[in-house]
């Protein structure tokens, strides 16, 4: 006999992460053990396949409320305000990232939840910290308000697994790029609007300098990432909530290049705007090492296959007339 499988949590699901992320634990765990939550209505029907709520990460009750009515064993806490909209809005940066996460952790504490995933982000680094390679132990000094929540959840989390041995984990992601939802409000957004005005327009307006340089990901080593780290053996891991991790890094520049090997025609034009301070206070790469030991970190995507997958679904999707974009 199996034992039953753990009904699962992930709030901010209808985000650009949460909506691959959902279908991949429902692929794993089962349809109706999934429970989907966000503060705004999924855009696409592939969220409402199984259980979804509407939750506020910033109201404990309402939090709470779901995790007794679903019996919640693990919670993939996804709600963030992001680089660039943080900027825009600090104080609800401040609000959703660092309440939301004490409540998901304090309702985890008291409500017998097993094991907790957080995101952390490369914008946990800032202009003091070694910008080649960035270790993982090593300076932290941000200069975005979503930047300060990212260290301090990180220290967050940890606190949690130290004091009251809650199983706490979590990955800076550098920036992800995929094609189901576009992202929401980052300074890496750049690296996936290249895409969608590639396949649409022929030509991209670019908000940062060409030979800007940041760590990247594509969307399957980013669902790879959460799923390893989480089925990793608890007593291997050294670090908790902020594991360096990453698969590529490129300046605009070279991804606009390895999209003219497709798309002969693609122009790009670049007109930097606030955004480039942000990017510029980030690594260039990072040193995954750590996650490779503690958990066999290893990504499938480089530049070139991701360019080329992200570019043949796009072009798939146009073709089919189902490439909405709203830019
Ligand atoms: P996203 O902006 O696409 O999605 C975030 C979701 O949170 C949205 O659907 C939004 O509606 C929801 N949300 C906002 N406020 C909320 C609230 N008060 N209550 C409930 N939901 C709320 O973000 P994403 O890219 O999916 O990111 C998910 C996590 O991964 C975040 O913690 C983010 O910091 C982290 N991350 C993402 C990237 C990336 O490039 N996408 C990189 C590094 C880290
Ligand atoms: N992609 C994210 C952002 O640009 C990095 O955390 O905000």
């Amino acid at each position: 006999m199996t034992a039953e499988t753990e009904t699962i949590l992930v709030t901010g699901a209808a985000g650009q992460i949460g909506s691959e992320l959902v279908p991949a634990l429902r692929t794993i765990f089962g349809q109706e053990k999934v429970i989907a939550t966000d503060l705004v209505q999924p855009k696409t029907q592939n969220l409402r396949l199984g259980p979804f709520e509407q939750l506020d990460v910033t109201q404990g009750s309402q939090l709470e409320a779901i995790i007794r009515k679903y019996r919640i064993k693990k919670i993939y806490h996804l709600a963030a305000i992001l680089s660039a909209s943080g900027e825009k809005n600090p104080q609800k940066a401040w609000e959703v990232n660092m309440n939301g996460l004490f409540n998901v952790l304090e309702a985890a504490r008291q409500l017998d939840v097993k094991q907790v995933f957080c995101p952390s982000s490369i914008a946990v680094f800032g202009p003091l910290t070694p910008r080649v390679n960035t270790p993982q132990d090593t300076i932290l000094s941000p200069t975005t308000m979503y930047g300060v929540t990212k260290v301090a959840g990180e220290h967050l989390g940890d606190y949690y697994v130290k004091k009251f041995n809650l199983d706490v984990r979590g990955c800076r992601f550098p920036g992800i790029i995929s094609h189901e939802a576009l992202p929401g409000g980052g300074t890496t957004d750049y690296a996936v609007a290249i895409f969608y005005e590639a396949v649409i327009y022929k030509r991209y307006n670019c908000f940062l300098r060409p030979e800007t340089r940041l760590p990247m990901m594509y969307m399957p080593d980013c669902l790879k990432s959460i799923i390893n780290l989480m089925e990793a053996d608890f007593s291997r891991l050294k670090h908790h909530s902020n594991f360096n991790v990453t698969a590529m890094s490129f300046s605009a520049a070279e991804l606009a290049a390895e999209i003219k090997k497709h798309l002969p025609d693609f122009e790009i034009n670049y007109q930097p705007d606030f955004r480039q301070a942000i990017a510029d206070s980030w690594p260039e790469s990072i040193d995954d090492s750590s996650a490779r030991e503690e958990w066999g970190w290893q990504p499938d995507y480089d530049l070139t296959r991701m360019t080329s997958d992200m570019l043949r679904v796009l072009q798939e999707k146009k073709a089919r007339g189902n490439l909405f974009y709203p830019g």
